[in-house]
Parts: C-alpha cells; sequence; structure tokens
C-alpha cells in the first residue's frame, strides 16, 4: 500500500516538511510505502473554471506547464493521501491551495473511498481553520479522513521548531497510525464491502 503526500510548504526542508518526516516514519513503521512531492517554490497557476478537465481525456487539467498533472496521475494511482502545508494568514499558504483547487476539480471521482489525511504547521494561530479547509477537499471528494487525538496542527516558526512542541508531534504520529489503520481496513474489505458506487449528482444551484 502507497500513500502519496504533497508538501505544500515553499521551504521543504522547514517545519512543514519535518511535520511530514514524523507522519512518513509512523507510516512506513506500519509496513505503508510513501512518496513525498514538494511543491516548493513552484509557480502554480490557480483554477482558471474552465471546466476543460470535465471532457479531456482522464479528466487531467488543461492547464499544462506545471506539476500539477503529473502529481494528479500519482495522487489517483496512491491508497491513501497525505496534504500538508504551512499555514499563511489563518489559511493554506497560497500556491497549495491553487494547486489543491486544480487537483481535486479535475480528479475528485478517482480519490472516492481513499484514506487521507492532513496536517499543518503554524507560528501562533489559524491552524486549527487550514486543517478544516484541507479537510474540506477530501470530505466533499468522499476521501475518509483518519482521526487523532487533537487537531494536526503543529506550532513552530524557525527551522525544526516543531520538535519542541511534543503533543503537536505526537498528535501527528498518532494521525499517521490511524491513516496506516483505515488502509490496511479499506484494503481488507475492498471485495466484501466495496463503496458505494458513484450515482449521478443532483444539482440544485441556490437559484430559484
Ligand atoms: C505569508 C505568511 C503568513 C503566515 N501566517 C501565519 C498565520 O496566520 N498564523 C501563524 O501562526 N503563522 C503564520 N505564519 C508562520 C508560518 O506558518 C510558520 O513560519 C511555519 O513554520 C511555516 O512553515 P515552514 O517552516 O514549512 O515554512 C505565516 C508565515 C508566512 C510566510
Amino acid at each position: 500500500m502507497k500513500v502519496f503526500a504533497i508538501n505544500g510548504s515553499p521551504r521543504p526542508d522547514n517545519n512543514t516538511g519535518r511535520a511530514l518526516g514524523v507522519m512518513r516514519a509512523e507510516l512506513e513503521k506500519n509496513g505503508i510505502e510513501t512518496e513525498v512531492f514538494s511543491l516548493g517554490r513552484e509557480n502554480i497557476h490557480g483554477c482558471t473554471g474552465c471546466r476543460g478537465c470535465f471532457s479531456a481525456a482522464d479528466n487531467f487539467c488543461v492547464i499544462t506547464g506545471d506539476s500539477l498533472n503529473s502529481a494528479a496521475e500519482k495522487a489517483r494511482a496512491a491508497d491513501g493521501l497525505v496534504f500538508a502545508v504551512p499555514t499563511y494568514y489563518a489559511g493554506i499558504a497560497g500556491t497549495m491551495k491553487c494547486f489543491l483547487d486544480r487537483l481535486f476539480y479535475s480528479s475528485s471521482r478517482f480519490f472516492r473511498g481513499k484514506a487521507g489525511a492532513s496536517l499543518t504547521v503554524a507560528r501562533r494561530a489559524g491552524g486549527v481553520d487550514t486543517i478544516h479547509q484541507l479537510n474540506n477537499y477530501m470530505n466533499l471528494a468522499e476521501m475518509v479522513i483518519a482521526p487523532s487525538h487533537y487537531w494536526a496542527s503543529v506550532f513552530g516558526m524557525s527551522p525544526g521548531e516543531i520538535e519542541k512542541d511534543g503533543e503537536g508531534i505526537q498528535t501527528i504520529r498518532r494521525n499517521a497510525g490511524a491513516l496506516a489503520w483505515l488502509l490496511k481496513i479499506i484494503d481488507a474489505a475492498k471485495e466484501t464491502h466495496p463503496f458505494p458506487a458513484i450515482e449521478e449528482r443532483v444539482r440544485t444551484n441556490f437559484i430559484r
């Protein structure tokens, strides 16, 4: 089983990368393979709402020239997904937001029934808002979100500072343990208890 993790920090080796390292170590301890994709300082265009992905071959995004589609291919093939991002202005850091809008608009239907987890690093406040925003993507994609005993928001600013946040580190480690457990449960039940079949969406816009 494989988890594809996206590190949305422009500084991949800083606190977000280190927090993700805690999650990876626990996943691998539980026999789950991991691959990390770092957005770094790449220029990722935001979603233009053109809906080109709805009719494109394999539903890939029609904006090319950045790494979105190659990452989407890996995300679709993985059993589980992890989203790690620094908190900027009490929310998802901008490059990652652009990336996630396009990833989920083009690939949501490939993520149904997959397990996922999210984590963030904040200096002081806003981490829970970021976790909520990350989980919104997974909820609407019909993914199953791994729990922990607290929100997976770790405190840190200068490189390595998160290591002093013992409770935050423990929360991420438990989150990874729950993700590994979920992946194994889903895999064991895939023949006997498949995820409910996809349905034609009833779309009721708020226009009457
Ligand atoms: C543009 C910007 C906005 C930020 N906004 C917040 C914030 O709203 N709340 C907070 O606690 N920290 C905020 N921070 C601090 C970062 O979340 C923190 O430094 C974190 O370690 C960054 O992750 P990194 O080490 O992976 O780069 C902000 C940092 C930047 C650069």
